[in-house]
């Protein structure tokens, strides 16, 4: 028996302390409960461990002459996410245990002969409320995000009349003055990167309100190969793009959604993927069923997103382009979530971009 967590990775428990037998026995009980487990004898051995793997909880023996272990206790509280940790004390350092709790212990044992007996209910609650505390901390972050969303949506709602009208305002006055030139005005130029970038502004405007306000999906039974070739073959028409070479593969799933929202989620995926590719490249579309669901993963061979700005990239406005908005990956991902779908990004070993999104399928994926 293997004890896991929705099925995932086995649970993995490292016992720290420096009495063999005291770890032998540890090491049993848990193993013998079907838990992941390792021991090791010193602060230094346990540190190093958990930096290179994943640990779920600590069982940490200390000793009040070597101060094996208090170190540990104040090195972990630190870390984050915080590692639960369970500590064993003498039968007479009671002291001891209460000082290690203060240091963020999260329970502590006895070292007598009910230790072996102890050892599993103890491991089993404090898991139990290691994992109440995450989903709880879950619960706030997207509260929190939701607030924030509706705040932005008024925000967003303001900012678009404030701006676009003026805009509309200010474009119709400057095609006025283009139409009034004389044909080999020097001016002519730069009355076109006015308009250009007055429509760049007002997509930006627009994009923020689809951001912010998102309408909720038309749901319809939609063929998602076919939805992606519309989507490339309108994209392919743009005259930079002509370098970029698309592969399409995989079946015609018929998936549930809102045909316009996903061409523009793919949209804003296909000009990422061009984009990092300075625009000459091969973009591999591949459509399969998995999961019970209808998964459709964007492959780019360009230089890839850097680990430290992986987590970012869904964040509104966050962006590495000197014109770019920051706006395509949070759109993606509202349009995608409003599909009841998942969407997420690996960058494979061998280089190149992978945006996986899965959706629902139209027969639920029977
Ligand atoms: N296919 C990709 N390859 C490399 N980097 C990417 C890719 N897609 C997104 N990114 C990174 O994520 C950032 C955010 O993307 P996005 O939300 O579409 O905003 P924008 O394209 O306006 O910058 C980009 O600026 C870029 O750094
Ligand atoms: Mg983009």
């Amino acid at each position: 028996m293997t004890v896991r967590r929705d099925g995932e990775a086995p649970i993995r428990i490292l016992v720290v302390g420096d009495d063999p037998r005291l770890r032998a026995l540890l090491e049993t009980t848990l193993l013998s409960e079907g838990y992941g487990c390792t021991a090791v004898s010193t602060d230094e051995d346990a540190l190093d461990w958990i930096g290179a793997h994943e640990v779920d909880l600590i069982v940490l023996d200390v000793k009040p002459p070597d101060r094996i272990g208090r170190d540990l206790v104040d090195r972990l509280g630190s870390a984050d996410p915080a590692i639960p940790l369970i500590v064993l004390t003498g039968q007479e350092d009671a002291r001891i245990a209460v000082d290690m709790m203060k240091r963020g212990a999260r329970d502590y044992l006895i070292k007598d002969h009910g230790l072996a007996d102890l050892l599993v209910p103890v491991v089993e609650r404090v898991l139990r409320q290691q994992e109440r505390e995450e989903q709880l901390a879950e619960a706030e972050r997207s509260i929190g995000e939701r607030e924030g969303l509706a705040r932005l949506g008024e925000m967003a709602a303001v900012v678009a009349h404030e701006v676009k009208n003026p805009l509309a305002a200010i474009s119709g006055a400057i095609q006025v003055i283009r139409h009034g030139l004389p044909k080999d005005s020097p001016h002519a130029a730069i009355i076109e990167e006015i308009l250009e970038r007055i429509d760049n502004l007002n997509e930006t405007v627009n994009d923020l309100l689809l951001f912010a306000r998102p309408r909720s999906p038309h749901l319809a039974s939609l063929p998602v190969r076919s939805l992606l070739e519309d989507t490339v073959s309108l994209l392919l028409q743009d005259p930079e793009l002509r370098e970029i070479q698309v592969n399409l593969s995989g079946a015609d799933l018929l998936v549930k959604g809102d045909a316009e929202l996903l061409k523009r989620m793919f949209q804003n995926l296909l000009v990422n993927a061009a984009q990092a590719m300075q625009r000459s490249g091969e973009i591999s579309i591949l459509v399969s069923r998995r999961r019970g669901g209808c998964q459709v993963s964007v492959l780019d061979d360009g230089p890839g997103i850097p680990p430290d700005k992986r987590p970012k990239v869904f964040e509104p406005f966050f962006t590495t382009k000197a014109r770019g908005t920051g706006l395509g990956l949070p759109i993606a991902k509202r349009i995608v979530e409003a599909h009841q779908g998942r969407i997420s990004i690996v960058c494979p070993a061998r280089g190149g971009t992978k945006v996986v999104v899965e959706l629902p399928l139209e027969d639920g994926g029977r």
